[in-house]
Order: structure tokens, then sequence, then C-alpha cells
């Protein structure tokens, strides 16, 4: 019978036996008759250990030959030792040599961004981007898991749209056959509000499009974006929503992602008190009190600039809710504060560290004439939005949501100061390639 083929994260169920592995050559290095080969099989990372006097003189000759990158099959008995990285080591017999891969772009010595990025396809391949992909997959099944579990109705939200969600001034543009303009969209929040009437939770989980001509470690042109939407929810029952939201995904990733947040040298004992609620909640005036306190330029009425998100953010351990926004700041579909009319029932969460806004969020104006008034007033086309005014002609409901863009969370829980390493293939304001 062939050797099991196995992969490297079932090792330990097969200590002492013979098997086989595929995958593509990490790193190497030698040592008068011996040739160790890290071998990375998208599980994890094995040591193979070829010994020229114990081998034929053919699998001698093609361990020579690998080079980093080249793909093999490789064949061995498989030992427990202590000193092996992962504490595993193959004693190799026999190597399948499927391709010799040329001198490999991507070397020990320090590339630039630019450099990386133009190479993203195999930038992937690296530990480092390893590891920060299975946290970002962990973190997408967590979300999926929080919601399901609480019986909300995933919602598939439409990428092309008609009209702006979230400001004009952000939109991608498309023509729609000649017979009109389509938009990419920024936001599924204006469908979920009509899927939350018909069906009570919903969540959308997908892609969002932002032409943000700004530069920044924390901006993106494509982004995923999940968005609760509950009917009937009111303002401070979304702040806790947000709390046990965050509070549940934080604990997950922690838990499941140890390997993956060790190789990122992620400190995770600043992680740990979002783990915990509540976490505090500040007024927005209270905030601009506290900003100007702490050296910052900020007037009240004015939005948060990054800096401000920074140093506002330092104050805590764990996430701040920062609520009531100057309505003026936010976008037309919130409502309005019934104590404060010239804020509105707004949220954004502001990760520590210095990773900024992570979830944005609002109690939704369930009055027509206001939305009617704030559609005027933003200057946007009313024929554009009959519909989603039809959710407060037929049955008017209190419900709220909020959205988060999840390479922001994926930033903060890795501890990467910029957004491009969160996404497989980033698109930024210069960057459509690879
Ligand atoms: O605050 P935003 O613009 O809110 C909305 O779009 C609402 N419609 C959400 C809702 O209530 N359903 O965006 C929400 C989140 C931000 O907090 C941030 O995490 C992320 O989306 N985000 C971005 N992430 C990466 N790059 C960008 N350009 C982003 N813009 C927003
Ligand atoms: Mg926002």
């Amino acid at each position: 019978m062939p050797p099991a083929v196995i992969t490297i994260a079932e090792l330990a169920a097969h200590a002492g036996e013979t098997v086989t592995l595929r995958g593509w050559v990490y790193n190497w290095r030698k040592k008068g008759k011996l040739r160790f080969i890290i071998l990375r099989d998208g599980f994890g990372y094995l040591q193979c250990v070829v010994f020229e006097p114990e081998v034929d003189p053919a699998v001698w000759e093609a361990a020579v030959a690998l080079t980093q990158e080249s793909s093999v099959v490789v064949t061995g008995t498989l030992v427990a030792d202590e000193r092996a990285p992962g504490g595993y080591e193959l004693k190799v017999t026999g190597i399948e040599t499927i391709q010799v891969a040329p001198e490999y772009p991507i070397g020990k010595k320090d590339h630039g961004p630019d450099f990386l990025l133009n190479h993203r396809h195999l930038w992937l391949r690296s530990r480092r981007q390893h590891a920060i992909m299975r946290v970002r997959s962990e973190l997408s099944q967590a979300i999926r898991d929080f919601f399901y579990s609480r019986s909300y109705t995933l919602i598939d939200s439409p990428i092309l749209t008609p009209a702006a969600a979230e400001g004009t001034s952000s939109l991608f543009e498309t023509d729609y056959f000649g017979e009109a303009k389509a938009y990419l969209s920024q936001s599924g929040q204006l469908y979920l509000e009509p899927a939350a009437a018909a069906l009570g939770k919903v969540y959308c989980f997908g892609p969002t499009f932002r032409a943000e001509k700004s530069k920044t470690r924390r901006h993106l042109t494509e982004f995923w974006m999940v968005e609760p939407e509950v009917a009937w929810l009111r303002f401070d029952g979304l702040l806790d929503l947000c709390e046990e939201f965050l509070a549940e995904i934080v604990a997950r990733v922690i838990d499941r992602c140890r390997v993956d947040l060790e190789r990122l040298e992620r400190d995770t004992t600043k992680l740990e008190p979002a783990t915990r609620r509540p976490y505090p909640r500040i007024d927005y005036g209270d905030a601009i009190v506290k900003l100007q306190s702490l050296g910052q330029q900020i007037q009240f009425g004015g939005d948060f600039g990054g800096d401000d998100e920074t140093v506002l953010a330092e104050q805590y351990d764990r996430p701040v809710m920062v609520t009531r926004y100057p309505a003026q700041v936010k976008a037309f579909y919130m409502q309005l504060d019934p104590a404060d009319p010239i804020r509105a029932l707004a949220v954004d969460v502001l990760a520590p560290e210095g990773y900024g806004e992570i979830i944005g969020g609002s109690e939704r104006s369930d009055s027509l004439e206001h939305l009617e008034r704030q559609i005027a007033a933003h200057g946007l086309p009313r024929e554009a939005y009959e519909w989603y005014l039809d959710v407060r002609k037929y049955g008017s409901f209190p419900h709220s949501g909020f959205g988060m863009g999840i390479e922001r969370c994926v930033a903060w829980l890795c501890g990467v100061p910029h957004l491009r390493e969160t996404s497989p293939f980033p698109r930024l304001i210069n960057r459509l390639y690879p």
C-alpha cells in the first residue's frame, strides 16, 4: 500500500509512519551530506531532512536541484523531534519534483511595499501573509456564526445600484447599457432596511466600494463590510449589539488563531479587554471636550479626523463607542436625537492602538417627511429613492443597524499598520494590479 498522503495539519496522527506530503519549498539549507528542506503546504511548515548516505542517488540529486518555491511531493518517515520547528521532522526517502522554480523574486532582503504589492500573488505565500489570511478567514466565519446563531437571515445586497448610500463624493460610476448610470455599492444598508421589514433580523456581508481619494493606511477602495439591520431595535439596543458582536468575534479569533497571532507577534493581552463588556460609551460632546483637553484642535460640530480617533481611543483599553454625532456630519438616513435634534442617533466604535473607526451605525429615521427633506438637502435624486421611502410609507417601524469593515478589524486584531495587508488582493487609489 502506498504511504498515506497527508497535510502538515495532520502530523500528530501519523508520528512514526511513512507518509507523503505535497507542497512547495519554502526554504532550504545545506550542511555537508545533509539537506534541510522546509516544506510548506498551506497548512503549515515541516522540516524535511535528506541524508545523502541513506537515500538513492536519484533522491539526493533531486534534493540538491530544488530551489525556493519549487513544487514537490515528498515521502519519508515522520519523527517527533522536539528540536524541530513544529515538533516533527520528515526523514526523506523519496522526492518527486513537480517543477523546479526559477529564481524567486521575493528573497530574504527587505522589499519595499510597492514591490511586494506588485507581487501580491506570490507575497501571499509568506508566513506573515498566511497568518493574516487565516485570521481574516476565522473572523469572517465568526461573524457568520454570530448572526446565524441568533437567527438573522442573510440578505445578499446588490453591488450595482442606482443611487448613493453614503454620500456622492466616493461613488464608483459605470455606464448601464447607455440608458442610465449604475454605481458600485458603498453599503448594503439601504437594501437591508426593506429586508428587515420582511424578515425582522437580517445582515449582509459582501464587497463594498468607495472611490476614496485619500491615501491613508485606513482606506481601501474595495473592502468587505458586514451589516446587520434589526427591526424594533432602538439606539441603546444597537450599542449593546455592537458590544456583544465585537466581544464575541474578538474572543473567537484570540481562541482559534493563537498560532497565527503568535507568528504575527501580536500581543494578545492588548486585545483581551475587548472580549469583556461593557465598553466605554462617550457622548460626542464630551468626546470633543476630552479631545480639546488633550490638545486636539477639533471644535463641536466637526467630524473626527484620524488623529482625533487615535488620541481618543488611546484613553481606553478596549473599543470606545462615541455616540450622538451632529447630524450634519453624518449620512442622510439617520434618526435625529429627540432630546437634541441637531444630533443624530449615530455611533462610531473606535478600536484601540490607533486603528480608528471600525464600526459605524445608527438608528434609522422612521419619518417619511424627515427623509424627504434630507434627500433634498443632500442634493440626492428623489426618483432613485422612492423604493427606500416606501419602507416608511407602508408600516414604518423603528430599526437600527451598523456596518463593520472587516479589513479594519483584521488590521487591529493582527496588529498590522496598513489595511493593504489585510486584503488578499487590495484595491487602493493607485493600485488595481494584480
Ligand atoms: O461608517 P460607514 O461609512 O457606514 C456605513 O456604510 C453604514 N451604511 C453602515 C451601516 O450602518 N449599515 O462604514 C462602515 C465601516 C467603517 O466603520 C469602516 O470599518 C469601514 O466600513 N470602512 C472602510 N474600510 C476600509 N476602507 C474604506 N474606505 C472604508 N470606509 C468605511
Ligand atoms: Mg463611518
